[in-house]
Formats: structure tokens, sequence, C-alpha cells
């Protein structure tokens, strides 16, 4: 089975060189890796928590998508999409918000954080604080219980995250899961904080600290600009610099071979000034990035282009998404009135049009019976038995203790059913996911339809 790789960018801001160095570059290479399947999204539902300005969402959305193209990322090759694209998140998200407990909320730092603040100002606790905040981790664990993630790389700040979806996965898989998990429980991928670039100041490179160089936006100009603004100390041109502890260096580092990085530190040491230091810098993060940003300005050129990349990956994206959420839908008890219905009075009335068993000696000798639907096409076949009356009891256990009976995902081409948690009969192979969901709710519908219990 293939690793699942997921994580979410929030579209509220633009990315500059740390998100391309903590987070894009390393994303990027990892979505290459063998046997696994990426899943990046845009996290846009997210990004309305935090930014009331649409201007910024809708500017963010765009930018963010040509980044992650710009500087890599293929989109036949691991799924790209808008979160908001997938309508299956945010109703997977209420099915979780109806699971999930107040007081784990009421525990998580992001919203301990603005009770606080409050708190320190004498405000009302909850002032200023949305519905949206308060649920930010719910919606979190939708994004990732979607896909049964097995893997979410996420900066230390979102461990908490994470775990709450373990705790919300669980409880789902608990209270419907008949045995079957349905949720696989993530893992989180902690992003190294070494890994994290930087900023103007030598403090991490962020936004809320006003300390950032840009990625691509503004050009080369942009990049010479902030560069200029790295404080160093007030040594002069010909005096000795500390290269290991300059605020140059770290930045060179993540853009540069060893030989290189040798020779710059070296120089530095020798007395190179700051402002041809700084020249350097810019032309070795320049030399790296000027084929991104040839392409980076190429997308943002082409936002129909962008527009249609993404649908397309919300598309396949959607084709895992819609037939589990169909699945969490039935589990959950929002089921189809009719295949209910249909099923009940075709047991009543014409006996023959009901699903039904049929029990047979096989080849091997061995006593096997089917489950057949109403048109007579099978359903599943029971396990091997030397004896017929073995056979015989499994069928009637079948019809009497429904509630204990279980249809469970084997395969991705095929299902078993299982009395408690002993598997008494397998399907077919089918030939993709979509055939074999559908003859598993079939064989629901059927085996509610054959309960003596029904009837
Ligand atoms: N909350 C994450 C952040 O701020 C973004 C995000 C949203 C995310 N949904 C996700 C990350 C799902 C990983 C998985 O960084």
């Amino acid at each position: 089975m293939k690793t699942c790789v997921l994580t979410g960018i929030t579209t509220s801001g633009t990315p500059h060189l740390g998100n391309y160095v903590g987070a894009i570059r390393p994303a990027v290479q990892a979505s290459l890796a063998p046997n696994t399947e990426a899943f990046f999204f845009l996290a846009d539902y997210h990004a309305l928590i935090k930014c009331e300005d649409p201007n910024r969402i809708a500017r963010s959305r765009i930018e963010i998508a040509a980044t992650w193209l710009a500087a890599g990322l293929d989109p036949n090759h691991v799924f790209f999409y808008r979160q908001s694209d997938i309508p299956e998140i945010s109703e997977l998200s209420w099915l979780l918000t109806c699971v999930t407990g107040k007081g784990l909320m009421n525990r998580a730092h992001a919203y301990k954080a603005s009770v606080d603040a409050n708190r320190e100002k004498h405000t009302e606790e909850d002032d200023g604080i949305t519905m949206g905040l308060f649920s930010y981790p719910i919606l979190m664990a939708a994004d990732i219980l979607m896909f049964n993630a097995h893997q979410v790389p996420v900066g230390r700040d979102q461990l908490q995250h994470i775990e709450m979806t373990r705790d919300i996965a669980q409880r789902f898989n608990h209270l419907f899961g008949q045995g079957r998990e349905f949720f696989v429980l993530p893992e989180a991928l902690i992003q190294d904080d070494n890994a994290i670039l930087q900023g103007l100041d030598g403090r991490k490179m962020s936004k809320s600290y006003n300390n950032t160089i840009p990625l691509f936006e503004g050009g080369e100009k942009a990049l010479q600009s902030a560069v200029a603004k790295i404080v160093t100390d007030s040594k002069g041109p010909g005096e000795v610099k500390d290269a290991e502890n300059s605020n140059l260096v770290p930045i060179f580092k993540a853009f540069a071979t060893p030989e290189e990085i040798k020779a710059y530190m070296q120089n530095l040491e020798q007395g190179m000034s700051w402002g041809d230091a700084k020249k350097a810098l810019c032309v070795q993060v320049e030399s790296a990035l000027s084929p991104l940003r040839g392409r980076y300005a190429d997308l943002m050129a082409h936002p129909d282009d962008l527009e249609d990349i993404l649908l397309t990956g919300a598309q396949r994206a959607r084709e895992r998404s819609a037939p589990f959420m169909a699945e969490l839908r039935a589990a959950v008890g929002l089921r189809s009135f009719k295949s209910q219905s249909s099923t009940k009075t075709k047991v009543a009335s014409t006996k023959h049009k009901a699903p039904r068993f049929v029990s047979y000696r096989d080849t091997d000798q061995q006593f096997r019976f089917r489950l057949l639907d109403q048109e007579g096409r099978e359903l599943f076949v029971s396990r091997p038995h030397a004896d017929p009356k073995h056979a015989g009891v499994i069928m009637r256990q079948l019809q009497q203790r429904t509630d204990d009976v279980t249809v469970k995902i084997e395969s991705d081409t095929q299902f078993v059913v299982c009395i408690e948690e002993q598997c008494v009969g397998q399907s077919a192979a089918f030939v993709s996911i979509e055939q074999r969901d559908e003859v598993l709710q079939q064989t629901q519908a059927a085996i509610i339809a054959i309960s003596t219990l029904s009837l």
C-alpha cells in the first residue's frame, strides 16, 4: 500500500523565501518519493478564519498556486487542489463536529491564546473569537481524514491539531465503524526547526515579525532591497567578520553547495565587506530562483490555466472523496429511503425478486453458498466448509444476527463479509474501487433485506 502524505497551505499571504526553503522545496522533493501518494491543497477555508479581506484571499490563492507549480510540483503526479473545491470536506467537517467534545476544542492552543489575550485586556473572554477559530481543528481533521493521510508534514505549532485529529478519528471509528476503521490515524511529520530560514533580523522568517524576503513577487529588485536590509554588525571592509554568526550565511547556505559555502565564509573571515557579501548573496539566490521566477511570472499571467489545473486536481481528488463520503453518510444513518423501502416491499411481496442464498458443492468438494441480489447477480461467496451443516449455520447467522454483520473493505478491489470479527465470505475481485463500492452497498442492503428480523 502506498503511503499517503498530505498537507495544506493557508492562503492568507504571499510566499516568502522562508516558506520556500522550509516547506515548499522539501515538500516538492518528498512528493517524488516512490510508493507515496501526495496531496497538497490550498487551505482557503482556513484562510477565511484569519483574514476578512476578500481581495487578499483571492490574490493569495493565485500566488500560492503559482508558487507551488513554479517550484516544480507536478499536478499530474500529485493531488493539487483547493479545499473549497471539495464539498465533501465541509460535509465531513460537520459529521466530525457532531462527535467532537467541546472540551477538546477548549484546550486548543490557538483558542486558549486568544482567551488569555482577552483576559489580559480585561475584556470578555470570548471577545472577537469566531466559531471558525474555535472549530479550526475540526476542519483540519476533515482535510486529513477525508483522504486517510498517513503522514502530515507540518510545523511544530500544528502538532496539537494532528493529535486532535487522531482523537476525533478514533471516536468516529468507535461510534460508527462497527468493527471497520473508517479513518486512518495520521502521524505528524514535524519539519525540522533548523530548516526554517532566518529573517532579516536573525529571528525565524515570518510575516508576523515583518522580517521576510519575498520569494517571487517584486522580481530580483525586491530580493535585492530586502537583502540590503539584513542586519549586520558595524565591521568595515577589510575587518574580519564572524561568518558563522552572521545573518547572511544561513540564507546563503540554503542555496549553495558545500564548496560555495566554504568559499563564502572564508571571504567574510578575510574581510569581504558586508556590501559585497550581500551582493554575492543576491547573485547566489537569484541564480537558483530565476528559472522558477520565469515560470511563476508566466503562471501569474495566465490565471485561466491555473484555474483549469486546480479544477482538474479537485476532480481527481473528488473521485476519492465522493464515494468515501457516501459511505460515511450511510454509516451515520443518512441513507437513501429508496434502497431501504424497496428491498423491504420486495421481500414481502414477490419472494423470488428478493436477494437470496444459494448453496452448492464446489469442484473442490467443499460446500459453499452465494448471496445473490434480486436480479440473481452474485454479491459474495462464503468460505469453504467441509460440512454442509456448517455452511447452513453461517447462512442462518447472517439472517438472524444482522446487527453483528459487517461488510468491510479488504483491498481496492475486494470486500469481505464478517460476523463480529470473523470473516465468513468474500466478494469477487473487482476492476475498480467504484465497482467494489457499488456492490458493497448492494450487499449491505441485501443483508438487511434477507434479515429474518426485518420481516
Ligand atoms: N493549519 C495549517 C497551518 O496553518 C494549514 C492546514 C490546514 C493544514 N489544513 C491542513 C496542514 C491539513 C496540514 C493538514 O499551517
